[in-house]
């Protein structure tokens, strides 16, 4: 076991870990961040993701001694003092909260978007999403708040 010091959600973490453990797995099993889901843990679907500083990446697929003094934020950091982040008050409010599976990643792929990219295109919230899958319903309420939190988030100057 090696010792890993990261940031997760602004606070800093200390962990004993495997070297072939992955961010995914430590989130959820030794620090209790269950926001991040294990569906595919192939690196294909995205319910996983999580920002790397600042990148959204799967965390299923991501080693967690690749993580070693990064900053590391899951859906649980994007809300901020009991507020609801912009994306994902647009996300409840466009009916794109369509389940708990996939929703996480949805919102992490948004704001690594528009943190880059402030006024995409709908093609491009479209490639954003490109390895976050929904299996159940659909993505087009889903691109729909995206737009929708692009125009919040620009009208407030940015979040
Ligand atoms: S669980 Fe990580 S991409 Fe599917
Ligand atoms: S809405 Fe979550 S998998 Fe389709």
């Amino acid at each position: 076991m090696d010792k890993v010091m990261f940031t997760v959600n602004g606070k800093s973490v200390e962990v004993e870990a495997e070297k072939n453990w992955t961010l995914l797995y430590v989130l959820r099993e030794k620090l209790d961040i269950t926001g991040p889901k294990p569906g595919c843990n192939t690196g294909d679907c995205g319910a996983c993701k999580v920002l790397l500083d600042g990148e959204a990446v799967n965390s299923c697929t991501t080693l967690i001694g690749k993580c070693e003094g990064r900053d590391v934020v899951t859906i649980e950091g994007i809300a901020r003092e009991g507020q609801l982040h912009p994306i994902q008050e647009s996300f409840v409010e466009k009916g794109a909260v369509q389940c708990g599976y996939c929703t996480p990643g949805m919102v992490i792929s948004a704001k690594a978007l528009l943190d880059k990219n402030p006024e995409p295109s709908r093609n491009e919230v479209i490639g954003a999403l490109d390895n976050n899958l929904c299996r159940c319903t659909g993505y087009v309420k889903i691109v729909d708040a995206i737009l929708d939190a692009s125009e919040k988030m620009r009208g407030k100057g940015g979040e």
